[in-house]
């Protein structure tokens, strides 16, 4: 067993603070990581999954609460970056006592990291660790949640869509453009509706037959193709990877036809290095945690009392981030990938450097 003696050190990570918590009669192991507060308290969702071993617990949330800080910082939010892990199989340990030892740990931060659902937490389970702790969102309607975050993560994602084709073709429409979607879930549902009214013609796919169903019933005029591959090789003008990560890789880079890259999946770029293959070919990729952000902005707004019109305004103006972000990269030369990471490194200190005048 390695707390605290991990291959992944903390320290050479620049995380302010990570916390070990274990309640031995419930089974609880978390490990909670705080990236960030310099613009306010840590905000990041709980995963809860079977890591192979500590180690692999311990790399997964610093390199989540790191991505939370940038996501958090681009997305106008007063919140810095945090994320937590629960280190077992849900199916078999998830309990009423394993959750609410989970949420004593959060209170005892006092505030510091508040927390919200992600692989293998529901909106159910945030119910039950609310009832140790204030600090905790994404809860369900009936406790003042704000219910299903995919509406406003689709929304962002077509705002990013929007000002990539402005950089691209001149203006911020997708009409008579063709836009692959690849993965018909929750996000890339709404997303293909946003893009037929604004006069995109869709082509799609999806492993679910259930989704494929969905789309034939609600939106026929979609062409749908057997697979991934099928789709990054397809004549499109977009790609949208609305499934799963590491959708831009080695393979499929070299085989895309579309000239804008723009999706909801987290962690699209498979390794370090994709980012400038794809400039490489041309090809302008909005960073996904750009992008993707309207989910995090819905939860975020919760903390505040949720108030829907309030939350879409905030997740309009990822149209404007996103077109930030790509004159940033023109004006000095990197990818976009790049140009969003300075462009949350400079808000994080800029605006955290405020912290130290003194007020009492
Ligand atoms: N829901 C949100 O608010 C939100 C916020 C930020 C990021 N994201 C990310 O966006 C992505 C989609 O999220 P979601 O909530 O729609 O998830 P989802 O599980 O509802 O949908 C994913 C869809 O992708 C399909 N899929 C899986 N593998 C595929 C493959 N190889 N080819 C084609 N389709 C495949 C699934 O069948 C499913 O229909 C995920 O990567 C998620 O992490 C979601």
């Amino acid at each position: 067993m390695g707390v605290f003696a991990s291959t992944d050190d903390p320290v050479s990570t620049g995380h302010e603070q990570v916390v070990f918590c274990q309640d031995k009669q419930s089974g609880l192991k978390a490990i909670i990581g705080i990236y960030s507060t310099a613009l306010g308290p840590a905000l990041g969702g709980t995963r809860f999954y079977p890591y192979a071993s500590e180690d692999d617990a311990l790399a997964d949330v610093l390199d989540l609460s790191r991505g939370m800080a940038y996501k958090n910082a681009l997305a106008g939010l007063d919140l810095g970056g945090g994320k937590a892990v629960i280190w077992g199989d849900p199916e078999q340990i998830k309990s009423e006592a394993l959750l609410r030892a989970y949420g004593r740990f959060v209170e005892s931060l006092a505030g510091r990291y508040y927390t919200a659902c992600d692989v293998g937490t529901y909106v159910a389970d945030m119910d039950v660790i609310a009832r140790e702790t204030r600090y905790v969102t994404g809860r369900s309607v009936e406790h003042g949640g704000a219910g299903d975050s995919s509406i406003l993560t689709a929304w962002g994602v077509f705002q990013g869509m929007r000002a990539a084709a402005e950089h691209v073709w001149g203006t911020p429409s997708l009409r008579g453009r063709r836009v692959g979607v690849a993965g018909l879930g929750k996000v890339g549902k709404y997303l293909t509706g946003h893009l037929i009214e604004d006069g995109a013609e869709v082509v799609a796919t999806d492993v679910n037959p259930k989704a494929l169903a969905w789309v034939r019933a609600n939106h026929p005029q979609v062409t749908l193709v057997d697979d991934a591959a099928a789709l990054v090789a397809a004549d499109i003008d977009v790609y949208a990877p609305c499934a799963l990560g590491g959708a831009l890789n080695d393979d499929t880079v070299p085989a895309l036809r579309a000239k804008v890259v723009t999706g909801a999946a987290n962690n699209q770029l498979a390794h370090p290095g994709v980012e400038k293959l794809l400039a490489d070919r041309g090809i302008l990729y909005t960073p996904d945690y750009v992008v993707n952000a309207g989910g995090v902005i819905q939860v975020a707004d919760e903390i505040e009392g949720f108030n829907f019109d309030r939350a879409k305004l905030r997740a309009t103006r990822i149209f404007d981030t996103t077109r930030e972000i790509l004159h940033l990269a023109d004006a000095e030369g990197v990818p976009p990938a790049v140009a969003a990471d300075r462009l949350a490194e400079r808000r994080m200190a800029e605006v955290g450097r405020l912290r130290t005048i003194h007020l009492r």
